[in-house]
């Protein structure tokens, strides 16, 4: 058996900037023809010159799994689900480890598990796929430019099309950095590190989100200065937006708007509290990332100082 499977490596945001200075340049690879092949590997670093894509160094050897004690479903100081373990190792999603759990294909310190609620201590549990250690997968930072009609969910029930189907060689299961509606395009994060996606999403961090915007109606001054000021939604007032009128044709205006919030159809409920309708909706930046250069469809890595920019975007707000 292997020794030492899981290395925890719990970051808070705010130290991103340090972790990101002490990333160690990795080996190229691909995604795995086979998550047990993926497992003994562990996901891959990146692909593109300067992306940020880590992983943590291994820890010593155990001298024997088998001697370890078996996990219990509340063990104290207990940090992660299984399921969450196998996702962020970047080997699937969580409903894709529930049923490699189920199957009964996980081994935790050797024993088999099949329960999915069982809550693994990283640094000390050895977790093992197919009989290959479970290692954190590489940190990926994923940007996509969304088309129209796409989901940002994983899989839909209905049969229709998400975004995961156009990550082909993505090394690694990343989840949204917050979602874009069917009808929205443009800009989407996709990330394995879940506390910068919180940071991205989380209605404190303030992080500015621009849209392209065609109304279906030609607005007023009085209507973008009400979008500008804030405006009360059902789930409360918004905060001030910049807004910036681009042109008018006859029946329509197109206009850019910069948000520092992401609620659900947060666009789209402003427009109509103003009395008109979003025609086209297309997300063009977050914060100092623009879709610059990615066609329709395409991902590539963030560069490391993309991120580091997102980052500091946090630290700017904390020392308000
Ligand atoms: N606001 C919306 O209304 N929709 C989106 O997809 C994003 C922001």
């Amino acid at each position: 058996m292997h020794p030492i499977a899981y290395h925890h490596k719990y970051m808070r945001p705010r130290d991103y900037g340090k972790k990101l200075l002490a990333r160690k340049k990795k080996p190229k690879a691909g995604k795995a023809a086979k998550v047990a092949a993926a497992a003994q590997r562990g996901p891959t670093a990146s692909r593109s010159p300067g992306a940020v894509s880590q992983r943590a160094p291994a820890l010593p050897a155990r001298p024997s799994e088998d001697l370890a004690p078996p996990p219990t479903s509340a063990s104290p100081g207990a940090k992660k689900t299984l399921d969450r373990i196998l996702s962020k190792a970047g080997l699937g999603s969580r409903t894709e480890a529930t049923d490699w759990i189920r199957e009964g294909r996980v081994k935790v310190n050797g024993r088999p598990v099949t329960s999915i609620d069982m809550w693994i201590h990283p640094k000390r549990d050895v977790v093992t796929l197919d009989g290959a250690p479970v290692r954190e997968g590489a940190k990926l930072y994923i940007l996509l430019n969304k088309p129209k009609g796409y989901l940002t969910t994983y899989k839909d029930p209905e049969g229709r099309p998400t975004v995961y189907q156009l990550l082909k060689g993505v090394p690694g299961f990343v989840g949204t950095a917050g979602r874009l509606d069917m009808d929205t395009s443009g800009l989407l994060i996709l990330t394995n590190d879940t506390s910068f996606a919180d940071f991205i999403t989380s209605p404190i961090s303030h992080v500015p989100k621009t849209y392209l915007v065609k109304a279906s109606s030609r607005l007023t001054d009085e209507q973008l200065d009400s979008l500008r000021k804030g405006l009360n939604l059902e789930d409360g007032p918004t905060r001030p937006a910049a807004v910036t009128r681009l042109r008018d044709s006859e029946k329509y205006t197109h206009f850019e708007i910069t948000i520092t919030e992401g609620r659900n159809r947060q666009v789209r409920r402003m427009v109509e509290a103003v009395g008109s309708k979003v025609l086209k909706l297309v997300r063009v930046s977050i914060g100092p990332i623009s879709l610059a250069g990615l066609t329709i469809g395409a991902w590539r890595e963030l560069t490391t100082a993309e991120v580091r920019s997102l980052v500091a975007i946090r630290e700017k707000e904390e020392a308000k």
